[in-house]
């Protein structure tokens, strides 16, 4: 008799890895006897009738049959035997199987919970293997941008056990493991990158985040503000495309540097094009940082009628060619980790919502 499983989560990363044969010599979920002799459990829980089992992925598409050996203490154990190549989930091109990579002998594997930075390369060949982590996906385009141009092997697996990340590293033909460990990202450095049009708050958001973060005091902060970069560090620039676009950049690379050196920088530019705001993105995580795009998505006609500046009426009037919102574009960010709008919220409110996200999501304060 033949049952059916459908896997998720963890089961579902060591179907994947006992399948590619990173787990050798274990070919199936564990019995009790090897449970006992493993560093770490790679088992299934599971009430489920049958001598085999039909293991699918939470779609339901077959993944493995599984030859059930031992019920033990709510588990089910055996060997499984493919069905068809495994192909769940995202980055399958780094997805690769122990057969696919060879490696020169005495070399060293290391797991990535945080980008590398040239410190990290060791003076032997190199395996990269990134963690797959469910809503933290962004890891492993960090880590990848990280190794760029690094001579190395890289490879993303779900690794639900790190502590069977030795074994899995031999499988894979290193020697060596060493652990970048996902703790040292909280001292990594920060980049909120506010976006938004002119008169949208994000100045003023960003002003009194910056003064709150001050009173803290155990990070270095630099404010990189639209209107004060303009002044010195692109002074000069038009409001041209290629030239909003060097702005941008110019920006990036001043706050991925202090990313790179643990720092926070707090930008507010308006940063209309999608593509520019990515390659800042690309910029601070290749140093090593992390990148919190803020947008700032206050109403045009709220901007417009506070025109705090007079510059709408300019731009109305036609005195200002090429005025974002008005006769240049905004490209709405989709990809924004926050979104605030200060028509709905005051500004001192926007910066304690600013303050919780920064708790949650990327451990500062
Ligand atoms: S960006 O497009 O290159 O990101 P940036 O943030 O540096 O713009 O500068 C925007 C500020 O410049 C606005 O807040 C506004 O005060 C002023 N400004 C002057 N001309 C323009 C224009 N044509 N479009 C937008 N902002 C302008």
């Amino acid at each position: 008799m033949t049952s059916q499983l459908a896997l998720d989560g963890a089961a579902l990363g060591h179907a994947e890895l006992l399948l590619s044969g990173a787990y050798a010599p274990l070919t199936g979920f564990m019995t009790s006897a090897e449970a006992a002799s493993w560093p770490a459990p790679v088992t299934l829980a599971a009430e489920v009738a049958g001598d085999q089992v039909e293991l699918t992925d939470p779609e339901g598409a077959p993944i493995a049959l599984m030859t059930v050996e031992e019920r033990w203490d709510g588990h089910i154990a055996g060997p499984l035997k493919a069905l068809k190549p495994l192909a769940y989930g995202p980055f399958q091109a780094l997805r690769r199987l122990p057969a696919d990579v060879t490696l020169p002998a005495g070399a060293v594997a290391v797991v990535a919970e945080r980008p590398l930075t040239p410190a990290d390369v060791p003076d032997a060949p190199l395996l990269v293997i990134v963690p797959i982590v469910a809503g933290r996906e962004r890891l492993v385009r960090a880590v990848r941008d990280s190794v760029d141009g690094v001579a190395c092997e890289l490879i993303a697996l779900p690794l639900p056990e790190p502590a069977l990340a030795g074994v899995v590293a031999r499988n894979y033909g290193a020697d060596q493991l060493v652990r970048l460990a996902a703790e040292d990202m909280d001292r990594r450095g920060l980049v909120v990158f506010f976006t938004g049009l002119s008169g949208s708050g994000k100045s003023t958001v960003a002003r009194g985040l910056v003064d709150r973060l001050r009173e803290r005091g155990d990070r270095t902060i630099t404010m990189l503000d639209g209107d004060v970069v303009r002044r010195l560090l692109s002074k000069g620039l038009t409001f041209s495309r290629e030239d909003r676009d060097l702005n941008i950049r110019r920006i990036g690379f001043v706050a991925a540097e202090v990313a790179r050196h643990g720092g926070l920088a707090v930008c507010a530019p308006i940063a209309p094009y999608a593509s520019t705001r990515a390659e800042v993105r690309a910029m601070v995580e290749a140093a090593g940082g992390r990148l919190m795009l803020v947008h700032v998505s206050t109403p045009l006609e709220v901007c417009e009628q506070r025109d705090r500046k007079g510059l709408y009426a300019k731009a109305r009037a036609g005195l200002i060619p090429e005025f974002t919102g008005i006769s240049d574009p905004y490209e709405t960010p989709t990809d924004a980790d926050l979104t605030i709008d200060t028509s709905t919220m005051s500004e001192a409110e926007a910066v304690e919502v600013m303050l919780t996200a920064l708790k949650t999501g990327y451990d500062i304060l």
